[in-house]
């Protein structure tokens, strides 16, 4: 299943790049950049990362992106990402970018999204994978610096596909920014946030991510199989859910596989992600194998959540179905 699973035509739709800085990375941008790290070795930094829950792995998240300070620093980390994902045959990915971890640190957005930018078409004509950016706000900061960043992002309007919300979701529930939404949408973003597994009310803030905001996905959003007018209102809306499985087994009990089982009997859009691939050792096709080993998936199960991905995505009719036929080809093989 293993080789099957390498050969499959991948999509990864929830996938921070910052999560993808890879410790090997993390030094050589530590010396060009003139910064001490206070680990001496590539191992030392791995032994640190012990998280057990969301704000145990989000405040190492955040310190390791010090080392990001220039352009080519995010061309290198989005390459370094973009060729791996390819290696393993996303031949598709929407990633993620927090310029506010950047800009609250003095880290111009422009810096930021221009090396992103020259990385993703570098890496679509050299290797052959396209992807596109999703902006994320940091749900723990004040609802008018996500205004602001929304506002400052607009003359990059073209190069992004949507708006997102990460980070701490305790105490900050999609409400909050119920009015940067309603302006993402009128600039035309597509909208999708983070509705994070075993948070403190799950399942009310995926209901305001649907019904209040109108998001057009939902990222983890596992908690929504506890209410089936959620069930119900997913299905209705053609939603598709990104899941993280490994990333749910460290902030959480468990992979929540049983889940995803369920939410593929049930027919809903469920894909599988890797989120932090850096933090929590997996990408995309490490996620699929430990999610194949608990399920004792089919190969039609890996292709269904392979089809639910590439028909969620935010790309034209026409690329959505080259891909799908590309899946087809391939399932039939
Ligand atoms: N949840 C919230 N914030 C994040 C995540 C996540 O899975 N990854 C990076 N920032
Ligand atoms: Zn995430």
């Amino acid at each position: 299943m293993t080789d099957f699973i390498e050969g499959l035509p991948k999509c990864e739709l929830h996938l921070h790049i910052e999560g993808t800085l890879e410790p090997e990375l993390k030094f050589e941008l530590a010396g060009r950049n003139g910064i001490d790290l206070p680990y001496a070795s590539v191992e030392e930094i791995r032994a640190a990362y012990s998280f057990d829950d969301l704000p145990s792995f989000l405040k190492i998240y955040y310190e390791g992106m010090d080392v990001l300070r220039t352009e080519p620093d995010f061309y290198d980390l989005a390459m370094a990402y973009l060729r791996k994902a390819a290696s393993q045959n996303v031949r598709y990915a929407e990633i993620f970018f927090d310029p506010q971890a950047h800009t609250s640190r003095g880290v111009p957005f422009d810096i930021v999204i221009r090396g992103l930018r020259r990385a993703l078409i570098d890496a679509e004509s050299r290797l052959g994978i396209r992807a596109q950016l999703i902006m994320c706000f940091l749900r723990d900061f004040q609802a008018e610096y996500a205004m602001a960043t929304l506002l400052e992002s607009l003359p990059y309007r073209e190069w992004i596909v949507g708006v997102g919300l990460d980070s701490d979701e305790k105490g900050n529930p999609p409400v909050k920014f119920k009015a940067v939404y309603e302006r993402a949408r009128q600039e035309g973003y597509l909208l999708t946030m983070h509705c994070d597994v075993d948070q403190e009310n799950s399942t009310e803030h995926i209901r305001q991510a649907i019904e209040e905001i109108g998001v057009n996905r939902v990222d983890h959003g596992v908690n929504a199989l506890e209410d089936p007018s959620l069930v119900e209102a997913i299905r209705e809306r053609g939603l598709g859910l990104t899941v993280c499985p490994i990333s749910n087994g460290y902030v959480t009990d468990s992979m929540k596989a049983d889940a995803i089982r369920r939410m593929l009997d049930l027919g809903l859009r469920v894909t599988v992600n890797s989120d932090d691939p850096a933090y929590f050792a997996g990408y995309v096709q490490e996620n699929l194998v430990a999610l194949a080993d608990a399920l004792d998936l089919s190969r039609e199960d890996l292709v269904q959540l392979e089809r639910n991905a590439f028909e969620i995505t935010w790309l034209p009719r026409h690329l959505k179905d080259a891909y799908l036929a590309e899946l087809d080809a391939y399932a039939a093989g």
